[in-house]
């Protein structure tokens, strides 16, 4: 195995069991531009990750929880200035503008070299480069991938251990010739000798840059969720979004979860939801007491990766391993198999720390604690709160922890093969407008749909919030190439699965969120959403009730179950009904996304929106 030789920088010794020459010479080259004082190749083992752990307990990063309360959990508080993903700092460099699309932001990849190469050079001096490399799905599955982030954050390599199947076995996987996404990433904080650290090392400047075309990942200045796991959004969705529109398949913003009728008939459905629109409540849903027998389990709560079959039929992988989920608001109330995942093992992010060594966050239980510190290091009390509105945990505040503690995970989470998808619900957060659920009369109108979405933003991602944007798929921030594209990509893979003879997967837009004259969600929401689900299971299943309307078909009043939740069929109406006039409006914003997505725009969304607006005025 031939090592380059670097002057001036660590030393490589890769292990003797990283045999992939084409992995070894990129390491080396990264080494040598970003001049790290040593390189660690995680192993992904325990031991290392408690020392890593214990390393940044040492160094200030990260508070051990007290484990008579939560066993071998920890804290991480960021910078306040590093707490979401940034998206006006991501950008697909391809090298044409129109390939990248409207939606994203983009430069040249030949500049945004020439800009990313000083910044990258000697940014890990005086800090340890960690090699961690993992897979995107269970290891050797086909529809899984490859990749290997160079961090010089301890806190990404420990949470990349939760978060994917992360260490030595992926290099069995890569063999000596096997391709991997190469993924870079740095705090853009070096040290000078003597220099003394800080907790949480970032820069000011930020820049998450994706090579479409060369399949590389470059990420600087942030050290949180996103920015810098670099497995997740980068690679799961942006990267991945351009590999399956290249080879046929499509890597989606999706939790997969698969719902078991009393009888033992169990069907996949995969969901796309915005950041912070409560996916990973879905995905561990528990039905209503009612609801005997039924039973909802977890494949997913972000993102699938899903590829045709030998039948033709779609079949889904959750990329991940871990969850990554918003911890305000998550109780036992809302999600419970959650709360339960939580109980060790985990890293909170950004979350509040009791005198008792455990953590809180706003929601978490009806009473706050009488005193903690908050998630900024500074004393909270409910009175300091009330006073200065301050939070204990950031809006933002995460969880870290692995999908095998969900107390409902699926059987077949793990499954090489994946799972076969027979629905794909969209929804977004919307207070008005959009009703409960609507069942696509075809595949061209589920496309249309998903493509028009709409959401009030939250706080997952820096910038405003509660304002609603168009957010097609639930892909605005993760789409790696032209929006336009995409859509027509979509249109294709359901052609091809009609023409393969398979059934195509029935397309369904939901909406939790609609308010009341008061501003108060009318759905109950959580559990309830098995109604919901049932009468979708029921549809496919070819026995489920509903009437045809302008936008599709919605169920009434009498086709959902509704024992065990008073629930009047006025309250039904609020949150079904079709404000005609709204609706105007709102064929009016489709069209004005359609503007902006003109070029490459399918002719057939064009010809929906024409057929739903002659609709609306017969
Ligand atoms: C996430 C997000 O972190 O969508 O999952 O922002
Ligand atoms: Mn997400």
């Amino acid at each position: 195995m031939n090592q380059p030789i670097m002057k001036g920088v660590a030393t490589l010794n890769p292990p003797a069991y990283v045999q992939n020459q084409k992995l070894i010479n990129w390491i080396s080259e990264m080494a040598a531009l970003t001049k790290p004082d040593q390189i660690i190749w995680c192993d992904g083992s325990q031991e290392e990750y408690d020392r890593l752990c214990a390393q940044m307990v040492a160094a200030g990063t990260m508070k051990k929880l007290n484990p008579a309360k939560r066993p071998n959990s920890y804290l991480a508080c960021s910078d306040p200035s590093d707490v979401a993903r940034v998206e006006d700092r991501t950008f697909i460099c391809c090298a044409k503008k129109e390939d990248a699309g409207p939606t994203n932001n983009w430069m040249a990849p030949s500049e945004m070299r020439a800009t990313l190469n000083p910044l990258f050079d000697g940014c890990m001096r005086g800090r340890t480069m960690y090699v961690v490399p993992f897979s995107m799905g269970p290891l050797g599955s086909p529809i899984a991938h490859i990749g290997v982030e160079l961090s010089d954050s301890p806190y990404v390599a420990v949470n990349m251990r939760i978060m994917t199947r992360m260490g030595k076995a992926v290099y069995d996987v890569l063999g000596t010739e096997g391709d991997f996404v190469p993924c870079i990433h740095t705090v853009g904080a070096p040290l000078q000798a003597g220099q003394a650290d800080v907790a949480w090392p970032c820069n000011a400047t930020k820049y998450i840059v994706h090579y479409p075309e060369t399949r590389e990942i470059w990420s600087y200045g942030s050290g949180y969720g996103g920015n810098a796991l670099l497995g997740k959004k980068c690679f799961a969705l942006r990267i991945a979004s351009t590999m399956g529109r290249d080879q046929g398949w499509l890597a989606e913003h999706m939790l997969i979860l698969g719902v078991e009728s009393p009888e033992g008939k169990k069907h996949y459905v995969a969901a796309a939801f915005p950041s912070a629109c409560g996916k990973t409540n879905f995905a561990m849903l528990i039905p209503p007491a009612s609801f005997t027998g039924w039973k909802i389990t977890t494949i997913g709560d972000d993102i699938a990766w899903i590829k045709p079959g030998a039948d033709g039929q779609l079949y889904a992988i959750n990329p991940e391993a871990g969850y990554f989920g918003v911890a305000p608001g998550t109780n036992t109330a809302t999600n419970s198999n959650c709360m339960a995942s939580l109980t060790a093992n985990t890293i909170f992010t950004n979350v509040g720390l009791t005198d008792e060594g455990d953590v809180w966050w706003e929601g978490m239980t009806k009473e706050a604690p009488a005193h903690l510190i908050d998630w900024q290091g500074k004393d909270w009390t409910p009175a300091i709160a009330k006073e200065t509105g301050r939070k204990a945990a950031h809006p933002n505040a995460r969880f870290t922890v692995a999908a095998t503690q969900n107390p409902v995970i699926d059987a077949a989470w793990d499954d090489p093969a994946g799972v076969p998808i027979s629905a794909f619900i969209f929804g977004g957060r919307r207070s008005s407008t959009v009703p409960l659920v609507t069942e696509a009369r075809d595949w061209v109108e589920g496309v249309y749909m998903a493509a028009t979405m709409g959401s009030e933003t939250t706080a997952a991602a820096a910038g405003q919030m509660g304002v609603v944007r168009r957010d097609p798929f639930a892909m605005l921030p993760f789409i790696g190439y032209n929006m336009s594209d995409y859509f027509q990509h979509w249109l294709n893979m359901g052609q091809k699965i009609a023409q393969s003879g398979a059934q195509q997967p029935k397309i369904y837009c939901v909406n939790w969120f609609r308010t009341d004259a008061n501003g108060k969600f009318v759905w109950p929401g959580f559990g309830d959403n098995m109604r919901v689900l049932q009468w979708m299971v029921d549809r496919i299943e070819g026995t489920g009730k509903g009437v045809e309307n302008i936008f599709g078909i919605t169920p009434e009043f009498k086709d959902l179950r509704w024992d065990g939740l008073a629930f009047t069929q006025e309250q039904f109406n609020t949150i079904t009904s079709l404000d005609l006039n709204a609706w105007q409006d709102e064929l009016q914003l489709h069209t004005e996304l359609f503007e902006k997505l003109a070029y490459h725009l399918p002719p057939e969304l064009e010809a929906t929106r024409t057929k739903l607006l002659g609709k609306l005025h017969s």
